[in-house]
């Protein structure tokens, strides 16, 4: 529907919306201007959101109307624009809930503009709490640049609103590949560490007292039986006078190096259970959908940890620059409900055609 050339959201649309939030429907894709779509959405109705708005001065998408977010000019309107959606966004978002936004930066007059950045900065004195700063490594870019760096990167930020918010860490645990082997003699970490070079540094050790040996000496044998026992599959000794703390030598700013201070040792140590996900992603970007639908279309591989993280089970997960659905998609593959709004016809229409065949002989489970 079209007003003065604006997209309006048609009543069907956000009628859908409300079903998807009342739980009567799985998703709903809007097609109207996100701004508009978002200031008749009600308060903390959504847990996650997960999108990428068009990057400054970067594509060239198939709508032309004001609502276009990235051809403006100056880029502190496109980073005025965004800060006015994602205060929207704040408001319907759930008060323990993330948003990822997901940016890419823009070269003008050989300037690199640091786009993502100005808009999280915007957004941080807007009170938003940016928890992570995602370096999305797209593992491919130009080969055509002579005089600077491929750039391969975009960035990811999770936001949230407040400093408690929802995020299952167990969700998203990477499992270490080994687990620590178990001679007959004796135990070995999966990278191999047994203990032995670690325990003649102690004994050989000039910078511990006597009695701080016996002590390192015990560590390192509670540290080994957690390691038979399963519970750990790696660990790493710095002992005084041999390793180097990691960050800082200061006891004002590193607590290790207090630890190595004050009793002469301490370990870093890699639990069975596994560890969170890096801020590096190596993701090559979807191109199944490019060349006929879309540019810069999410991959899924990249949506699981979010949504993940930080919806709940049957949560609802929001995309209001929703191109061709990628983020709906991902979240009713994982239980989820979703939301997209795009401001193009096409894309939404795209959207509808892919959630059906994605979910082809199970799409009865969608309502
Ligand atoms: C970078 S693309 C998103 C691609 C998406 N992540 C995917 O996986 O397909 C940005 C989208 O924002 C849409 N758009 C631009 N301005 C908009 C606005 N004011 N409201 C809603 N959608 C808008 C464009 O039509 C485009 O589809």
């Amino acid at each position: 529907m079209k007003e003065n050339g604006k997209a309006t959201v048609s009543a069907p649309a956000l009628d859908m919306i409300s079903q998807v939030i009342r739980g009567e429907r799985r998703y709903a894709f809007a097609l109207g201007d996100c701004l508009d779509v978002l200031r008749k959405m009600p308060d903390e109705s959504v847990e996650c959101v997960i999108t990428s708005p068009p990057y400054w001065k970067m594509r060239d998408y198939d709508v032309r109307n004001g609502s276009l977010i990235g051809d403006e000019e100056d880029p502190k309107d496109y980073v005025k624009k965004l800060v006015i959606i994602f205060n929207e966004i704040k408001r319907v978002l759930k008060s323990d809930g993330s948003l990822w936004l997901n940016l890419g930066d823009k070269f003008h007059n050989k300037n690199l503009m640091g786009m993502p950045w100005r808009v999280a900065l915007a957004m941080q004195d807007e009170g938003w709490i940016l928890r992570a700063d995602i370096i999305w490594d797209q593992m491919k870019g130009t080969q055509s640049v002579k005089d600077r760096m491929r750039d391969v990167y975009e960035h990811i930020f999770h936001f949230v609103k407040s400093r408690k918010y929802y995020f299952n860490a167990d969700a998203i645990r990477v499992k270490p590949s080994k687990s620590a082997v178990v001679t007959d003699s004796r135990t070995i970490s999966a990278t191999g560490v047994s203990g032995v070079k670690y325990r003649e540094q102690i004994l050989k050790s000039e910078c511990l007292s006597e009695k701080e040996k016996e002590n390192a000496l015990k560590a390192l044998d509670d540290m080994l039986n957690r390691v038979r026992s399963g519970e750990l599959v790696d660990f790493r000794m710095t002992i005084r006078g041999q390793q180097r703390t990691y960050h800082s030598d200061s006891v004002k700013i590193s607590g290790r190096a207090k630890e190595l201070a004050e009793k002469g040792y301490f370990f870093i140590t890699m639990k069975a259970d596994g560890f969170l996900p890096s801020d590096i992603w190596r993701i090559v970007p979807e191109d199944k959908w490019r060349k006929d639908a879309h540019y810069a279309v999410f991959p899924e591989e990249l949506l699981f940890t979010p949504i993940k993280a930080t919806s709940r089970p049957d949560g609802i997960v929001l995309d209001p620059f929703s191109g061709t659905g990628s983020t709906v998609a991902a979240a009713l593959k994982l239980g989820r409900r979703g939301i997209g709004i795009d401001l193009s016809e096409t894309y939404v229409k795209i959207s509808e055609e892919r959630i059906h065949s994605d979910f082809n002989g199970s799409y009865g489970l969608l309502f």
